[in-house]
């Protein structure tokens, strides 16, 4: 039986070493180019996610085979072709997997329904659905929502859009769908987001134009097969990286095989910004991706005004430096931040109220957080079913003054399965809190 909700008790002393799992954005672009290369895939690292999972059993549907290897591997084994789906595609509680899956489909000439659990029906799909109808693409949503349904239409135009969010998402969703599309599909982003489908594609043979403005691809291409080796999580390392800021012993946490994609690491700067000693070490590369290993020392952290533009480069990591805010001395604002209203969850009205369930002063604004650094104490945190949320209250808890019990833990198992071993590894005791058993 998996956990209603956690325990967990002040630790304040964490230490130790921890190898981050793979990298859930990664392990998505891998399957899903894996199902249209030209030959097999072999992956190494591949996170083993309920996320990462619905989307292997998609690409499974679909007539890709794949295969567990003695050294722990995967092996992608793409079919001929792609075939229709005689089941709608689940996507559980996955953004990512749906929104590239039907970018992938669109060009197919397969009718196909693509669904999720009750929160991914809530996220908006026009986002992706609008600039694909308009390459040519039939595609319904459901009142801009999940189930999808893509019918048999299977020849795209390139287009030239401009994203109006700031999204890799729907980036990713039209450069794959371009892969199919006659021409060059261009994606121009207003501000940079995270770029692990244009370093795939490179990595896998398809030329790929790109640079702050955004990415391009000519089609018809298809990806190679070869060998990818996913970089470990630097979503995942997060929840570790503040946990040692705010309750390091004498020696540093160290997370080993970190993705330090610049994409992705916007919390480094904003950290530092705050005054956290984040050391990196062995930096290699990766099938493309950059690739560290981080120490983390306790820190007396001081608020900071966010700048919008890390927003982008930090938008998984926000709720567990709205966890390193409450420590701070002074107040912390992050703006520019709406997207996280869609989400998981609305992770701007969970996280405030959370923060306000462990006594700390927080301004919910339509766009971000203000919080008044002054420390967490012991409460119940309900995570509305948000496997980051969950997470950030978990590591916070290590520094309160009392336990915090966290509910509706479940869905840690979409991007981190193990996090409660790891976070034991590191001296921080998560336990699990049957729903019988609440006092
Ligand atoms: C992701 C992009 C981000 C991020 C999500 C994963 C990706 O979403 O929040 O968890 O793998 O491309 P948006 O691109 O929609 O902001």
């Amino acid at each position: 039986m998996s956990a209603a909700g956690w325990r967990v008790n002040p630790a304040p002393t964490l230490g130790g070493s921890i190898v981050v799992p793979g990298d859930k954005s990664i392990s998505h672009r891998v399957m899903l180019l894996g199902a249209v290369a030209e030959a097999p895939l072999e992956v190494q690292g591949f996170l083993q996610s309920e996320d990462c999972l619905a989307t292997r059993h998609a690409v499974e549907s679909l007539g890709a085979r794949v295969e567990e290897l003695a050294d722990g591997g995967l092996r992608v084994l793409p079919p001929e072709q792609l075939r229709a789906p005689s089941v709608p595609l689940d996507f559980g509680n996955s953004g990512t997997g749906i929104r590239l899956m039907t970018g992938l489909l669109a060009g197919h000439g397969l009718a196909a329904v693509l669904d999720g659990d009750e929160s991914l029906r809530r996220r908006p799909m026009e986002r992706v659905a609008a600039p694909l109808r308009s390459m040519g693409a039939r595609i319904e949503t459901t009142a801009g929502r999940p189930p999808l349904r893509i019918s048999g239409q299977a020849r795209l135009e390139a287009i030239d859009y401009a994203l109006p969010v700031a999204s890799a998402q729907v980036k990713s969703a039209l450069l794959l769908a371009g892969l199919s599309a006659e021409g060059r599909t261009v994606v121009r982003q207003p501000a940079v987001c995270r770029d692990h489908t244009e370093r795939l594609l490179e990595s896998l043979g398809c030329p790929v134009e790109r640079g702050e403005w955004g990415a391009a691809v000519t089609g018809p291409t298809r990806p190679s097969g070869g060998q990818v080796v996913v970089p470990g999580d630097f979503s995942s390392a997060a929840f570790f990286i503040v946990a040692g800021l705010l309750a390091g012993g004498e020696a540093p946490i160290e997370l080993q095989g970190v993705g330090m994609n610049p994409t992705r690491t916007g919390l480094l700067d904003i950290l530092r910004m705050m005054g956290g000693r984040i050391e990196i070490s062995s930096p290699r590369e990766e099938s493309g991706e950059p690739v560290a290993d981080l120490r983390i020392w306790r820190a007396d952290l001081v608020g900071a005004d966010v700048p919008p533009e890390l927003v982008p480069l930090a938008i998984d990591e926000l709720p567990a430096l709205f966890v390193a805010a409450a420590y701070a001395r002074g107040e912390t604002r992050v703006r520019g931040a709406e997207e996280l209203r869609v989400k998981e969850s609305d992770r701007i009205a969970v996280m405030a109220r959370g923060l306000e369930a462990v006594g700390v002063e927080v301004s919910e604004q339509a766009d971000g957080l203000l919080i008044r650094g002054g420390g967490m104490r012991g409460g119940v945190v309900d995570s509305g079913g948000d496997h980051r949320v969950a997470m950030s209250f978990a590591i916070g808890a290590a520094r309160a003054s009392g336990p915090i019990e966290i509910l509706d833990v479940a869905n840690v198992a979409t991007s981190f399965p193990g996090f409660e071993q790891a976070a034991a590894t590191l001296g921080l005791s998560v336990e699990p809190l049957h729903a019988e058993h609440r006092a």
